[in-house]
């Protein structure tokens, strides 16, 4: 029978024996944290079985190092080593607890490893097409005739090691400029013996290392290529060139899984992983011209987050698999929801790059929108309450939805207070702004599952501490928000002055010639969204950088659309009056005067003590939760509103 809801998606694919229950495949994802041997910690494990629970098809663990030569940083599952074994049969065992095909990426630095896996101790060995200098500095040697067979033979081993513990498929990292990217790429392999010049020489390393797999495994094994469909930068191959390679490998591997991109580049990391400033599905196109040539199932991925677009991408016959990573993290029971008719329920991933950044920086998963990422073994949600209690949640924002819905779920009296006539605070905001589309949906996903618990909801009601006091409530949660920062200078009472609510209407309340006051993230974006609507917008920003506070993927990002606009940025510059003409403003050398109909205020947010002092013991527990203790992101308040919920 047919899935109703989605017919081809749901639809199974058996790849060489093995059936895959429906076409949503995990893509790839490293894990941002490993034991002090690089092998998977229960905490790894916990993250890619809620994946599998929720129902992919399969799912991959990125970054499985097949050399220690090959290292690049210390994110990489050792597969050279035996001591793997252990965890790695665990992850086969988690994914099969769920009928979750296992599969694990196998992967080489090239000429970028050494550096940050180096012990110190003398100059590493880095190995790549050509002797050349890396962007660390380090000496890459060119890879002789053996220590290709070596590094292939690498390949096998883990694959091995791998069917032994389990697992069902490789993944074959040749995409993203990872050495068996780095051979295929005209621009990056200059050799000039049998691996490199014509399009034959430079496949002839991946077949090399599929051949090997092959023998060592046998057929049991599959075998997933991933490749960049199209480098996407200056003298890389494109989709031309793209399709050529898959031809080569086309009945040789199993699935074909088209990328795009190569990580060291700026611009085209935010392709490989499309920025929210791209169109959903961008990579498809690769995907579907390759489909074309080739008879071997082929697999998309990219910015894919709707259960309807993956459909058409199946039943259009564009590609045979949708894969996903970020859109994992952010619901991993995605394919559940989008199969049972519950489309409705899924938190889509917005592309804030939350994942990413904090996967690099803080080494842990999280996400903007998922308070459980990261934290899978210490997850109680589901746990109910001990002693149901009565509670007040103070604001509708993302933080006190969040806190109202969690607490409801675990059995307590929930009433929630929100002053205005509709829930999602801030992401209210985000409504008209076609980038931050999937922001505004997340806030109606919290609105639609708040109505469906028991939470009294009061919407209009402003609510005073002393009234809080006299509810009798056992628990408070205060989610009130905070207030916009008003730069103390002379005429900011003007009536050119407007808010950042004055984007939250279908024709921002703005003329045509914008000064943006506050060039942080928040500001920047706006100026993005009001040059996309043909506006005349500059940004005044005091520090010596625009957008510091964004993740630097998600600045890159929109560097990218910096470059192409006309938004005048304008640094070190201090706003000193709101005038007849525009804003006055003072840089190191000079007084200035940007012309302007509206002065956007884009200040900051800081928390109104006031308000929130007034709430602390209005019961026996306060909470205070989001941006009224500290304005931050929507990760902070819905972190903080769905833990503190678990608290009571
Ligand atoms: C946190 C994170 C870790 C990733 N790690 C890997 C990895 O180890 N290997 C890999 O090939 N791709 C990795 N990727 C890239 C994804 O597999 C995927 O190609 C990319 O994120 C685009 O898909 P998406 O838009 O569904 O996120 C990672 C992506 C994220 C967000």
């Amino acid at each position: 029978m047919k899935n109703q809801y989605y017919p081809n998606l749901a639809d199974i694919i058996t790849i060489n024996g093995v059936t895959f229950k429906n076409r949503i495949f995990g893509a790839p994802m490293s894990n941002p944290e490993l034991d002090p041997s690089c092998h998977m910690r229960k905490e790894d494990l916990a993250f890619h079985e809620n994946r599998a629970r929720g129902g992919l098809a399969s799912v991959a663990v990125g970054l499985g190092i097949v050399d220690p030569v090959g290292r690049v940083h210390t994110k990489e599952v050792t597969l050279y080593d035996i001591g793997s074994l252990p965890s790695l049969k665990e992850y086969a065992n988690a994914m099969h607890r769920h009928n979750c095909i296992a599969v694990m990426e196998l992967a080489h630095g090239g000429k970028y490893a050494g550096a940050r896996s180096h012990d110190g101790a003398g100059e590493p060995l880095v190995l790549g097409p050509n002797d050349e200098v890396n962007p660390d500095g380090l000496h890459v040697t060119s890879m002789s005739d053996e220590e290709i067979e070596r590094v292939a033979g690498c390949y096998a081993d883990a694959a091995v090691l791998c069917q032994k513990a389990g697992i069902d498929m490789v993944l074959v990292h040749g995409g993203h400029g990872w050495l068996l990217g780095q051979f295929m790429s005209p621009t990056m392999n200059h050799r000039t013996d049998k691996w490199g010049g014509s399009l034959e020489n430079r496949m002839r390393f991946p077949l090399l290392v599929i051949d090997k797999i092959r023998k060592a495994c046998g057929n049991k094994m599959l075998i997933e290529y991933r490749m960049s469909g199209s480098e996407i930068i200056e003298g890389g191959y494109g989709i031309d060139e793209g399709i050529k390679m898959a031809k080569v490998l086309d009945g040789k591997v199993d699935i074909i899984h088209v990328s795009a991109g190569v990580h060291e580049d700026q611009d085209a990391f935010v392709v490989t992983h499309p920025s929210m400033f791209i169109e959903h599905g961008c990579n498809v196109y690769l995907a579907a011209e390759i489909k074309k040539h080739v008879k071997t199932p082929v697999a998309t991925v990219g910015g894919l987050n709707d259960p309807d677009m993956m459909e058409e991408i199946i039943a259009s016959g564009q590609a045979d698999i949708v894969e996903i990573a970020r859109q994992s993290i952010c619901d991993p029971y995605f394919p559940e929801k989008a199969f049972s008719g519950k489309k409705d329920d899924i938190t889509k991933c917005c592309r804030c790059f939350t994942c990413f950044y904090n996967y690099l920086t803080n080494r842990t998963f999280c996400c903007a929108f998922n308070p459980v990422v990261g934290n899978e073994l210490e997850n109680k949600s589901g746990f109910p309450a001990t002693e149901p209690k009565k509670v007040i949640v103070v604001g509708g924002g993302v933080g006190g939805m969040e806190a109202a819905i969690t607490a409801a779920k675990r059995g307590h009296a929930v009433t929630l207070f929100e002053k205005n006539s509709r829930l999602g605070g801030q992401l209210l905001a985000e409504q008209y702004i076609p980038f931050k589309k999937d922001m505004y949906n997340f806030a109606q996903v919290l609105e639609r599952r708040l109505r469906e618990t028991n939470v009294d909801v009061r919407l209009n009601t402003k609510i005073t501490a002393q009234e809080v006091a006299g509810l009798g409530a056992d628990v408070v949660m205060v989610a009130v928000g905070a207030k916009p920062v008003v730069p103390p200078i002379e005429g900011i009472g003007s009536e050119k002055v407007a808010r950042l609510d004055a984007l939250h209407h279908e024709e921002p309340q703005v003329g045509q010639k914008v000064v943006i006051l506050g060039g942080g993230l928040v500001g920047s974006e706006a100026a993005i969204y009001l040059d996309s609507l043909g506006k005349d917008v500059t940004i005044v920003e005091m520090k010596d950088d625009w957008a510091s506070d964004a993740y630097f993927m998600h600045k890159n990002a929109m560097n990218i659309y910096m470059r192409g606009s006309n938004i005048k940025i304008c640094l070190n510059t201090v706003a000193e009056a709101v005038t007849d003409e525009g804003l006055l403003c003072r840089t190191h050398e000079e007084e200035i005067l940007l012309e302007a109909d509206t002065v956007l205020l884009a200040a900051g947010m800081k928390v109104d003590q006031e308000q929130v002092n007034d709430f602390y013991h209005t019961a026996e527990r306060v909470f205070m939760i989001g941006d009224c203790v500290k304005p931050g992101r929507v990760l902070e308040a819905v972190s903080l509103g769905y833990n503190r919920a678990i608290d009571i």
